[in-house]
Formats: C-alpha cells, structure tokens, sequence
C-alpha cells in the first residue's frame, strides 16, 4: 500500500459549535483510509501585516506554514459571508501565499473545498470567490463532485453531529473522489 496522503484542512469558521466543523468532522469520519487528514488551525493567525511579517513571522503563522508545508493537499472547510469567504479564511490565505523558508507551501497543490451555509444557496457564492484566489496561488481545486449543504442548521443535531444521510453520502463520495484527486497529484 502507497504511503497515505497527508492533508491539511483549513476551517474558515471559528465558532465553537459551527457547522462547517461539523461537516468537517463527517469528512473525516467519512474519508478513505488513504488520507491521513489534520486541522492546520487558524485561530490564533494574526491579521496578515507586512510589517509583522518583516519583524519575522509569528509563532502561530510559522506553525500554520509547517502544517501546509507538510501536507500533500488541503481540504478547505467554509461557510458563506456576505456572499463570499470568511476573512479569517483570507487572512490564512493571504499569511500562506507568502515564502516560509524560501519555498511556496501551497504551490502546486491539489485541494478540495466543502462547505455550507444558512441560504438556500449553501456556500456556492462563497466557493467561487476562493476558487480563483486559490487558482491564483496554483492550487489545484477539484471541480467536482461538489458539496454544498444548505440550510445547514437543519442538518446537524445538537451534539455537533451531521445526521443527515443523504448529506453524508455525498461527503462520503466528495472524498473517495479527493482521495483520487490528491493521489494523482502527488504521483504526477
Ligand atoms: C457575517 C455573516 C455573514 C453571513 N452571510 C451569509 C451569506 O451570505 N449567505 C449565507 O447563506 N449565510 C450567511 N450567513 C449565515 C451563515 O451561513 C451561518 O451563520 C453559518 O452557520 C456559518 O457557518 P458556521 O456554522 O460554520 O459558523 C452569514 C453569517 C454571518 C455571521
């Protein structure tokens, strides 16, 4: 068997009992055994200045760095704002786009993004603001399948827990399909 692939996902929600970390938790309660997934957090990210940056980058930033830096792909987890991404989610991207030890961290890779949101629309409008962000910075956002939850309140129970099934179903195929994104891209 292949060594797995180490993904780093980003959650572009901090609350504690959001949604969108739900979803992630079903993600990787549904993933192939293949991918070997971890949070690369985001929480204690500054808000990106050039001049933090030139003093040197912070702890957390050097920490989120290395978690990308080690991964083969990245899962992006985010609900919708405003009809776009989160900012904490563009703070990280923006923190991550810049050189960590001379080298890109996300140059190159392969990812996949998941999400929902309160709307009837879930999170598509906030999905395609990032995917040209992230194609910018030549990640290799899978086109589909895609998952889109919404309304996503109904779907998760008070444990924090996504209970509906069809729901599950469509993660449980977003990530064998991740799963063959991210393999092809690393053996490319
Ligand atoms: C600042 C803000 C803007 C929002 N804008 C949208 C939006 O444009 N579309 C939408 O479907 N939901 C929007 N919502 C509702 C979120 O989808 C909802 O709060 C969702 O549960 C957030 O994800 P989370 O549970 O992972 O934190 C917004 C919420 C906030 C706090």
């Amino acid at each position: 068997m292949s060594e797995p692939i180490r993904v780093a996902a980003i959650i572009g929600s901090l609350r504690a009992g959001s949604y969108n970390r739900a979803l992630y938790r079903a993600a990787v309660d549904l993933a192939p055994p293949s991918l070997l997934i971890n949070e690369a957090p985001i929480r204690d990210l500054p808000p990106f200045d050039e001049d933090l940056e030139d003093d040197g980058d912070p702890p957390s930033v050097v920490a989120f760095k290395d978690a990308l830096a080690a991964a083969d792909a990245f899962l992006i987890v985010c609900p919708e704002y405003n009809q776009s991404f989160p900012g904490v989610l563009k703070n990280a991207i923006d923190w991550a786009s810049r050189s960590h030890h001379g080298t890109k961290v996300l140059w190159g890779k392969p990812a996949g993004i998941i999400g929902g949101a309160a709307s009837r629309y879930g999170n598509v409008r906030a999905v395609s603001h990032l995917r040209p962000v992230l194609a910018h910075l030549d990640v290799r956002v899978m086109a589909r399948p895609e998952v889109s939850v919404i309304n996503i309140g109904n779907h998760i129970d008070a444990e924090g827990v996504l209970t509906d099934e069809k729901t599950r179903e469509h993660i449980a195929t977003f990530m064998q399909a991740f799963a063959t994104w991210a393999r092809v891209a690393r053996e490319a």
